[in-house]
């Protein structure tokens, strides 16, 4: 796509926040920073309105509660159209991690991440909201 430059008016407080901002996130200059908050705000729109997302689903418990497994693999099942990979590590004795990819509708993202971080069992749970 073609690049535009254009020049922008902006209190100097603004700018000094701005330039905290491109530090603080380690961007290589201000049009990277300005781009990254231009894609999030449309992506959080894009998930308030209920569009196609992407996200991810990260899960933290203990895999010897075996009906906290089997009941989600059960919820997975049901929205398999979402679900684009599960990826499960060990991360020592008692403690598994998992990240699910899924890509769909907002809610319905919303909605499996919600069932299956309230599983009984689950120590941890997030969902990761992004999108294209
Ligand atoms: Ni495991």
């Amino acid at each position: 796509m073609e690049i535009k430059r254009f020049g922008v008016s902006i209190e100097e407080n603004l700018l000094e926040a701005l330039d905290r901002f491109v530090r603080g996130h380690r961007f290589p200059n201000r049009s990277q920073a300005i781009r990254y908050l231009i894609r999030n705000n449309l992506i959080e729109k894009k998930w308030k309105e209920n569009k196609d997302v992407a996200g991810c689903i990260v899960l933290v418990y203990d895999h010897h509660k075996r009906e906290l497994l089997n009941k989600s693999i059960d919820i997975q099942h049901e929205y398999q159209n979402l679900v684009l990979s599960v990826q499960h590590v060990h991360l020592d004795h008692h403690n598994c991690l998992e990240t699910i990819a899924l890509f769909g509708k907002a809610k319905k993202l919303k909605e499996l991440a919600d069932k299956l971080i309230g599983l009984k069992g689950i120590k941890h749970g997030r969902l990761v909201t992004s999108g294209t």
